[in-house]
Protein backbone atom coordinates (compact mmCIF):
# COMPACT_ATOMS: atom_id res chain seq x y z
CA UNK A 1 0.00 0.00 0.00
CA UNK A 2 2.76 2.41 0.44
CA UNK A 3 4.69 1.39 -2.28
CA UNK A 4 1.44 2.04 -4.21
CA UNK A 5 0.87 5.31 -2.71
CA UNK A 6 4.53 6.14 -2.96
CA UNK A 7 4.23 5.27 -7.12
CA UNK A 8 0.76 7.52 -7.34
CA UNK A 9 2.73 10.60 -5.78
CA UNK A 10 5.63 10.21 -8.03
CA UNK A 11 2.90 9.57 -11.35
CA UNK A 12 1.25 12.69 -9.78
CA UNK A 13 4.37 14.87 -9.17
CA UNK A 14 5.10 13.77 -12.88
CA UNK A 15 1.60 14.83 -14.15
CA UNK A 16 2.27 18.36 -12.33
CA UNK A 17 5.38 18.73 -13.81
CA UNK A 18 4.41 18.36 -17.26
CA UNK A 19 1.15 19.91 -16.64
CA UNK A 20 3.07 22.91 -15.54
CA UNK A 21 4.95 22.89 -18.50
CA UNK A 22 2.05 23.09 -20.90
CA UNK A 23 0.25 25.57 -18.64
CA UNK A 24 3.44 27.68 -18.96
CA UNK A 25 3.08 27.41 -22.68
CA UNK A 26 -0.72 28.62 -22.39
CA UNK A 27 -0.37 31.40 -20.58
CA UNK A 28 -1.65 34.61 -21.46
CA UNK A 29 -1.29 37.77 -20.09
CA UNK A 30 -3.58 41.34 -20.75
CA UNK A 31 -2.33 44.79 -19.17
CA UNK A 32 -4.15 47.97 -19.80
CA UNK A 33 -4.23 51.45 -19.22
CA UNK A 34 -7.11 54.17 -19.31
CA UNK A 35 -4.43 57.56 -19.23
CA UNK A 36 -2.03 58.95 -16.60
CA UNK A 37 -1.92 62.03 -15.11
CA UNK A 38 -2.37 64.26 -12.22
CA UNK A 39 -4.72 61.19 -10.87
CA UNK A 40 -4.94 62.05 -6.48
CA UNK A 41 -7.17 60.32 -4.29
CA UNK A 42 -7.96 63.98 -3.02
CA UNK A 43 -9.48 64.88 -6.32
CA UNK A 44 -11.71 61.85 -7.17
CA UNK A 45 -15.18 61.38 -5.99
CA UNK A 46 -15.89 57.65 -4.59
CA UNK A 47 -18.42 57.08 -7.22
CA UNK A 48 -15.62 57.82 -10.16
CA UNK A 49 -12.85 56.02 -8.19
CA UNK A 50 -15.39 52.84 -8.09
CA UNK A 51 -16.45 54.16 -11.77
CA UNK A 52 -13.18 53.61 -12.98
CA UNK A 53 -11.98 50.44 -11.50
CA UNK A 54 -15.09 49.01 -12.81
CA UNK A 55 -14.16 49.94 -16.25
CA UNK A 56 -11.14 48.56 -16.07
CA UNK A 57 -12.13 45.35 -14.85
CA UNK A 58 -14.51 45.17 -17.22
CA UNK A 59 -12.47 45.95 -20.38
CA UNK A 60 -9.38 43.41 -18.55
CA UNK A 61 -12.74 40.68 -18.29
CA UNK A 62 -13.47 41.65 -22.06
CA UNK A 63 -9.67 41.04 -23.56
CA UNK A 64 -9.12 38.08 -21.21
CA UNK A 65 -12.30 35.86 -22.30
CA UNK A 66 -10.40 36.23 -25.99
CA UNK A 67 -7.53 34.60 -24.42
CA UNK A 68 -8.81 32.36 -22.20
CA UNK A 69 -10.45 30.92 -25.61
CA UNK A 70 -7.51 30.52 -27.17
CA UNK A 71 -7.95 34.07 -28.90
CA UNK A 72 -5.14 36.04 -30.55
CA UNK A 73 -3.55 38.70 -28.62
CA UNK A 74 -4.61 40.79 -31.77
CA UNK A 75 -8.32 39.87 -30.73
CA UNK A 76 -7.43 41.24 -27.24
CA UNK A 77 -6.32 44.09 -27.32
CA UNK A 78 -8.81 44.92 -29.69
CA UNK A 79 -11.66 44.04 -27.20
CA UNK A 80 -10.44 45.53 -24.53
CA UNK A 81 -9.78 48.90 -25.92
CA UNK A 82 -13.28 48.81 -27.18
CA UNK A 83 -14.65 48.66 -23.94
CA UNK A 84 -12.46 51.58 -22.28
CA UNK A 85 -13.71 53.42 -25.64
CA UNK A 86 -16.82 52.90 -25.05
CA UNK A 87 -16.96 53.98 -21.44
CA UNK A 88 -17.18 57.92 -20.97
CA UNK A 89 -14.87 58.10 -17.95
CA UNK A 90 -11.79 57.44 -20.16
CA UNK A 91 -10.21 60.24 -23.37
CA UNK A 92 -10.93 57.97 -25.98
CA UNK A 93 -14.12 57.21 -27.71
CA UNK A 94 -17.02 58.23 -26.04
CA UNK A 95 -15.62 60.38 -23.63
CA UNK A 96 -12.72 61.50 -25.62
CA UNK A 97 -11.71 65.56 -24.95
CA UNK A 98 -13.10 68.83 -27.34
CA UNK A 99 -10.78 70.25 -29.80
CA UNK A 100 -10.33 73.92 -29.62
CA UNK A 101 -13.45 74.14 -32.06
CA UNK A 102 -15.75 72.17 -29.87
CA UNK A 103 -15.25 68.80 -31.70
CA UNK A 104 -14.00 65.75 -31.42
CA UNK A 105 -11.25 64.31 -33.38
CA UNK A 106 -10.07 60.66 -32.66
CA UNK A 107 -6.62 58.38 -32.70
CA UNK A 108 -6.63 55.50 -32.57
CA UNK A 109 -3.26 52.81 -33.68
CA UNK A 110 -2.86 48.46 -33.30
CA UNK A 111 -0.20 46.66 -34.34
CA UNK A 112 0.43 42.79 -34.24
CA UNK A 113 3.46 41.14 -33.01
CA UNK A 114 3.56 38.43 -35.09
CA UNK A 115 4.08 40.21 -38.46
CA UNK A 116 4.85 44.05 -37.93
CA UNK A 117 1.38 44.74 -39.81
CA UNK A 118 0.18 47.81 -38.29
CA UNK A 119 -2.58 50.05 -38.58
CA UNK A 120 -3.85 53.85 -37.38
CA UNK A 121 -6.16 56.26 -38.26
CA UNK A 122 -6.27 60.18 -36.93
CA UNK A 123 -8.70 62.76 -36.68
CA UNK A 124 -11.41 60.62 -37.25
CA UNK A 125 -14.55 61.85 -36.11
CA UNK A 126 -17.59 59.85 -36.20
CA UNK A 127 -16.66 55.84 -35.85
CA UNK A 128 -17.84 54.35 -32.57
CA UNK A 129 -14.66 52.67 -31.78
CA UNK A 130 -11.61 53.93 -33.41
CA UNK A 131 -9.39 50.90 -32.75
CA UNK A 132 -11.49 48.81 -34.88
CA UNK A 133 -11.17 50.93 -37.74
CA UNK A 134 -7.54 50.89 -37.20
CA UNK A 135 -7.59 47.36 -37.37
CA UNK A 136 -9.42 47.74 -40.72
CA UNK A 137 -7.08 50.12 -41.95
CA UNK A 138 -4.37 47.11 -41.32
CA UNK A 139 -6.20 44.17 -42.79
CA UNK A 140 -8.61 45.92 -45.57
CA UNK A 141 -6.98 49.48 -46.61
CA UNK A 142 -3.47 48.17 -48.53
CA UNK A 143 -2.01 51.05 -46.30
CA UNK A 144 -1.44 51.75 -42.50
CA UNK A 145 -2.94 55.26 -41.82
CA UNK A 146 -5.85 57.32 -42.81
CA UNK A 147 -6.84 60.56 -41.29
CA UNK A 148 -9.37 63.12 -41.44
CA UNK A 149 -12.24 63.01 -43.64
CA UNK A 150 -11.21 59.86 -45.64
CA UNK A 151 -10.33 57.54 -42.83
CA UNK A 152 -14.04 58.78 -41.88
CA UNK A 153 -15.22 57.71 -45.71
CA UNK A 154 -13.13 54.61 -45.40
CA UNK A 155 -15.21 53.60 -42.41
CA UNK A 156 -18.74 53.96 -43.68
CA UNK A 157 -17.70 51.73 -46.51
CA UNK A 158 -16.16 49.13 -44.43
CA UNK A 159 -19.63 49.24 -42.67
CA UNK A 160 -18.22 50.00 -38.92
CA UNK A 161 -20.33 50.97 -36.74
CA UNK A 162 -21.17 55.13 -37.21
CA UNK A 163 -21.57 57.67 -34.12
CA UNK A 164 -23.45 60.81 -33.98
CA UNK A 165 -21.00 63.54 -32.23
CA UNK A 166 -23.55 63.60 -29.22
CA UNK A 167 -21.86 59.97 -28.35
CA UNK A 168 -18.97 61.26 -28.25
CA UNK A 169 -19.55 64.39 -26.02
CA UNK A 170 -19.92 64.19 -22.48
CA UNK A 171 -20.99 67.12 -19.96
CA UNK A 172 -17.56 66.92 -18.16
CA UNK A 173 -15.50 67.22 -21.15
CA UNK A 174 -17.19 70.09 -22.31
CA UNK A 175 -16.58 71.89 -19.02
CA UNK A 176 -12.84 70.57 -19.43
CA UNK A 177 -13.41 72.98 -23.06
CA UNK A 178 -14.60 76.13 -21.42
CA UNK A 179 -11.76 75.92 -18.97
CA UNK A 180 -9.26 75.72 -20.95
CA UNK A 181 -10.78 78.37 -23.20
CA UNK A 182 -10.97 80.60 -20.03
CA UNK A 183 -7.37 79.98 -19.47
CA UNK A 184 -6.38 80.98 -22.78
CA UNK A 185 -8.14 84.75 -22.41
CA UNK A 186 -6.30 84.85 -19.27
CA UNK A 187 -2.92 83.97 -21.09
CA UNK A 188 -1.77 81.44 -20.01
CA UNK A 189 1.24 80.17 -21.57
CA UNK A 190 0.34 76.60 -23.78
CA UNK A 191 2.55 74.02 -21.83
CA UNK A 192 2.13 70.53 -23.16
CA UNK A 193 0.20 70.33 -19.42
CA UNK A 194 -1.87 73.38 -20.04
CA UNK A 195 -2.95 71.84 -22.88
CA UNK A 196 -5.30 69.15 -20.49
CA UNK A 197 -6.65 71.85 -17.42
CA UNK A 198 -6.71 68.37 -15.52
CA UNK A 199 -3.56 67.56 -16.50
CA UNK A 200 -4.39 64.17 -17.54
CA UNK A 201 -2.94 62.05 -20.42
CA UNK A 202 -6.13 60.15 -21.01
CA UNK A 203 -5.42 57.84 -23.56
CA UNK A 204 -6.46 54.04 -23.40
CA UNK A 205 -4.72 51.08 -24.28
CA UNK A 206 -4.17 47.22 -24.13
CA UNK A 207 -0.91 45.17 -24.90
CA UNK A 208 -1.57 41.41 -24.96
CA UNK A 209 0.52 38.25 -25.01
CA UNK A 210 -1.74 34.99 -25.97
CA UNK A 211 -1.17 31.81 -25.04
CA UNK A 212 1.17 31.18 -28.78
CA UNK A 213 3.29 33.61 -27.51
CA UNK A 214 2.62 36.16 -29.72
CA UNK A 215 2.53 39.99 -28.97
CA UNK A 216 0.13 42.99 -29.66
CA UNK A 217 -0.45 46.51 -28.83
CA UNK A 218 -3.15 48.98 -29.39
CA UNK A 219 -3.88 52.43 -28.05
CA UNK A 220 -7.19 55.25 -28.45
CA UNK A 221 -7.16 58.69 -27.72
CA UNK A 222 -9.16 61.90 -28.22
CA UNK A 223 -5.83 63.83 -27.63
CA UNK A 224 -5.83 66.87 -25.60
CA UNK A 225 -8.21 69.74 -24.98
CA UNK A 226 -8.01 72.25 -27.27
CA UNK A 227 -6.18 71.16 -29.71
CA UNK A 228 -6.30 72.67 -33.11
CA UNK A 229 -4.82 72.70 -37.11
CA UNK A 230 -5.09 68.70 -36.92
CA UNK A 231 -2.88 68.17 -34.29
CA UNK A 232 -1.99 64.59 -34.00
CA UNK A 233 -0.62 63.31 -31.08
CA UNK A 234 2.04 60.23 -30.86
CA UNK A 235 -0.92 57.15 -30.04
CA UNK A 236 -1.29 56.77 -33.40
CA UNK A 237 2.11 56.95 -34.49
CA UNK A 238 3.56 53.71 -34.75
CA UNK A 239 6.76 53.61 -32.72
CA UNK A 240 5.65 56.53 -30.41
CA UNK A 241 2.88 55.56 -28.73
CA UNK A 242 2.27 52.10 -29.98
CA UNK A 243 4.45 49.05 -30.80
CA UNK A 244 4.68 45.91 -31.10
CA UNK A 245 7.16 43.10 -32.45
CA UNK A 246 7.65 39.66 -31.61
CA UNK A 247 9.67 40.63 -28.72
CA UNK A 248 7.98 43.39 -26.70
CA UNK A 249 4.73 45.68 -27.23
CA UNK A 250 3.98 48.65 -25.59
CA UNK A 251 1.53 51.20 -25.55
CA UNK A 252 1.81 54.69 -23.81
CA UNK A 253 -0.24 57.00 -22.63
CA UNK A 254 1.77 60.68 -22.36
CA UNK A 255 2.63 64.43 -23.27
CA UNK A 256 2.29 63.26 -27.43
CA UNK A 257 4.41 65.98 -28.43
CA UNK A 258 7.37 64.19 -26.22
CA UNK A 259 6.31 60.76 -26.99
CA UNK A 260 6.53 61.60 -30.67
CA UNK A 261 10.04 63.05 -30.29
CA UNK A 262 11.71 60.12 -27.83
CA UNK A 263 9.56 57.17 -30.44
CA UNK A 264 8.95 55.62 -26.87
CA UNK A 265 7.14 52.62 -28.07
CA UNK A 266 9.97 51.72 -30.29
CA UNK A 267 12.56 53.34 -27.91
CA UNK A 268 11.55 50.56 -25.15
CA UNK A 269 11.04 47.89 -27.58
CA UNK A 270 14.36 48.73 -29.12
CA UNK A 271 16.23 48.31 -26.01
CA UNK A 272 14.72 45.01 -24.69
CA UNK A 273 15.46 43.18 -28.08
CA UNK A 274 19.01 45.08 -28.72
CA UNK A 275 20.19 45.29 -24.99
CA UNK A 276 18.47 42.68 -23.69
CA UNK A 277 17.45 45.19 -21.14
CA UNK A 278 14.60 43.64 -18.68
CA UNK A 279 11.36 45.52 -20.02
CA UNK A 280 10.89 47.54 -16.41
CA UNK A 281 14.33 49.05 -17.07
CA UNK A 282 13.90 49.73 -20.08
CA UNK A 283 10.37 51.37 -20.18
CA UNK A 284 11.83 53.74 -16.92
CA UNK A 285 14.61 55.05 -18.29
CA UNK A 286 13.05 55.64 -21.51
CA UNK A 287 10.24 57.15 -19.53
CA UNK A 288 13.08 59.36 -17.83
CA UNK A 289 14.76 60.66 -20.70
CA UNK A 290 11.31 62.03 -22.49
CA UNK A 291 10.91 64.02 -19.42
CA UNK A 292 14.16 65.66 -19.11
CA UNK A 293 12.75 66.71 -22.14
CA UNK A 294 10.03 67.97 -20.86
CA UNK A 295 7.46 64.96 -21.51
CA UNK A 296 5.07 63.21 -18.72
CA UNK A 297 3.30 60.59 -19.01
CA UNK A 298 3.05 56.43 -18.58
CA UNK A 299 3.46 53.23 -20.54
CA UNK A 300 2.28 50.17 -20.27
CA UNK A 301 4.99 46.97 -21.69
CA UNK A 302 5.02 43.44 -22.28
CA UNK A 303 7.73 40.93 -23.54
CA UNK A 304 7.09 37.49 -24.86
CA UNK A 305 8.28 35.74 -21.82
CA UNK A 306 5.12 37.82 -20.12
CA UNK A 307 7.00 39.88 -18.50
CA UNK A 308 5.27 43.41 -17.76
CA UNK A 309 5.88 47.10 -16.79
CA UNK A 310 3.94 49.27 -15.78
CA UNK A 311 5.79 52.99 -15.34
CA UNK A 312 5.00 56.47 -15.00
CA UNK A 313 6.19 60.10 -14.06
CA UNK A 314 2.95 60.95 -12.91
CA UNK A 315 1.14 61.20 -9.50
CA UNK A 316 -1.33 58.33 -11.18
CA UNK A 317 -2.62 55.89 -14.02
CA UNK A 318 -5.58 54.14 -14.70
CA UNK A 319 -3.92 50.68 -15.12
CA UNK A 320 -4.61 46.88 -14.63
CA UNK A 321 -3.13 43.55 -15.31
CA UNK A 322 -4.68 40.04 -16.12
CA UNK A 323 -2.86 36.66 -16.47
CA UNK A 324 -4.08 33.26 -17.34
CA UNK A 325 -5.40 31.64 -13.54
CA UNK A 326 -4.50 34.23 -11.45
CA UNK A 327 -6.85 36.85 -10.29
CA UNK A 328 -7.23 40.58 -12.12
CA UNK A 329 -5.64 43.38 -10.54
CA UNK A 330 -6.55 47.29 -11.01
CA UNK A 331 -4.85 50.24 -9.61
CA UNK A 332 -5.32 53.94 -9.80
CA UNK A 333 -2.94 55.89 -7.21
CA UNK A 334 0.85 55.83 -7.90
CA UNK A 335 0.76 54.12 -3.94
CA UNK A 336 -1.26 51.06 -5.51
N1 LIG B 1 -0.89 60.87 -25.66
C1 LIG B 1 -2.03 61.35 -26.31
C2 LIG B 1 -1.77 62.57 -27.09
O1 LIG B 1 -0.84 63.30 -26.81
O2 LIG B 1 -2.53 62.83 -27.98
Amino acid sequence: MRHALGTMAIAMAMMATLGGASARAQEWTLVIHGGAGVIERERMTPERDAAVRAALNAALAAGGAVLDGGGSALDAVEAAVRVLEDDPNFNAGRGAVFTADGTNELDAAIMDGRSRAAGAVAGVTATRNPISLARAVMERSGHVMLIGAGADAFSRAEGLEQAAPEWFATPERREQLERWRAAQQQGQRQSALAFDPDHKFGTVGAVARDSAGNLAAATSTGGVTGKRWGRVGDAPLIGAGTFADATCAVSATGAGEFYIRMNVAHEICARVRLSGDPVQQAADAVQAETLQLGGSGGVIALTADGAHAFSFNTPGMYRGVARRGAAATVAIYGDE
